[in-house]
C-alpha cells in the first residue's frame, strides 16, 4: 500500500509515523508513506499556499493552485484509490472505514489547515472527506497520523500475532476483554481464576461474556440493534 500526505507542515508527521508498527511496516516493504511539503507546490516569492476568503470572512483559505499542482503531479505517476481530506465535517472515522482503507492500493490524505481548503477542491479533487472526531483541530496532520497509523496496522503482516488486530476493540463491534500478565497476584489483586484454568473452550466463552459486558457498560450505542 503506497500513503502520499500532502502538508504545510511536514514535521508533525514525522514523529507519529517513524515510530513502533508503522515504521517496522514501512521496513517490511508492507507500506510506503510519503510526506509531501505543500509550499513545493506553491509559486512566487513567498511560496504562499493560502489567500484571503472571498465574501469578507475571518481566516486563510488554502488556495487551489499548490493542492491541484500536488495532486496533478502524484495522479500522474500512479492512480489512486482515494484522495482524502481530513476535516471535521467529513464522514466519521471509524474501525470499519479504516478496514476498508487498508483494502486499497494507492491513496492520498490532503491536510486541511487554516479556515480550510478551496471548495473547488472538493467539488472537484477529494473523493472522501474524513473527520476523526466532533472536535476541531488547529490542522489535518493528527488526523492524517492518526488515519494511516489504524490502516498500517491492519495490513497483513504488520503485527507479529496475526490474530491480535483480529481481536481488537471494535473489530467484531465489541470491546476487548480486560487483559493481564505476570504476577498472577500483585498485593492481593488476583488474575481471574478461569485465565489460569487452561480451559481454552471455557476461557473463549468468558472473554467473549467480558466483551458483552463491557460494551453494554461502556458503549451499549454499539450494541443498538443488535440486542433487544
Ligand atoms: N481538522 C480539524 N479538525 C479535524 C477533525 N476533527 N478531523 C479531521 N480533520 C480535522
Amino acid at each position: 500500500m503506497r500513503i502520499d500526505i500532502i502538508t504545510v507542515l511536514p514535521a508533525l508527521l514525522d514523529g507519529p509515523l517513524k515510530h513502533s508498527i508503522v515504521k517496522r511496516a514501512s521496513k517490511k516493504g508492507l507500506v510506503d508513506i510519503q510526506i509531501h511539503d505543500l509550499r513545493n507546490f506553491a509559486k512566487g516569492k513567498h511560496r504562499s499556499v493560502d489567500d484571503y476568503a472571498f465574501g469578507g470572512d475571518a481566516g486563510m483559505v488554502m488556495s487551489i493552485g499548490p493542492i491541484h499542482r500536488a495532486i496533478t503531479h502524484l495522479s500522474s505517476l500512479r492512480e489512486y484509490d482515494e484522495i482524502i481530506y481530513t476535516s471535521p465535517d467529513g464522514h466519521r472515522f471509524d474501525q470499519r472505514e479504516a478496514n476498508r482503507l487498508a483494502t486499497l492500493e494507492n491513496v492520498i490524505i490532503l491536510c486541511g489547515h487554516y479556515k480550510g481548503v478551496d471548495q473547488r477542491i472538493r467539488d472537484h479533487l477529494v473523493t472522501r472527506e474524513i473527520s476523526i472526531g466532533d472536535y476541531v483541530l488547529t490542522g489535518g496532520e493528527l488526523a492524517a497520523a492518526i488515519i494511516t497509523d489504524s490502516v498500517v496496522r491492519l495490513l497483513p503482516g504488520a503485527i507479529s500475532d496475526e490474530t491480535s488486530a483480529l481481536s481488537d476493540s471494535f473489530q467484531d463491534g465489541l470491546l476487548a476483554p480486560p487483559v493481564y500478565t505476570r504476577p498472577a497476584e500483585y498485593q492481593g489483586w488476583k488474575v481471574p481464576d478461569i485465565l489460569l484454568s487452561g480451559h481454552a473452550a471455557k476461557i473463549d466463552q468468558w472473554k467473549h461474556e467480558q466483551s458483552l459486558d463491557r460494551t453494554r457498560k461502556l458503549r451499549p450505542d454499539l450494541l443498538e440493534g443488535f440486542e433487544d
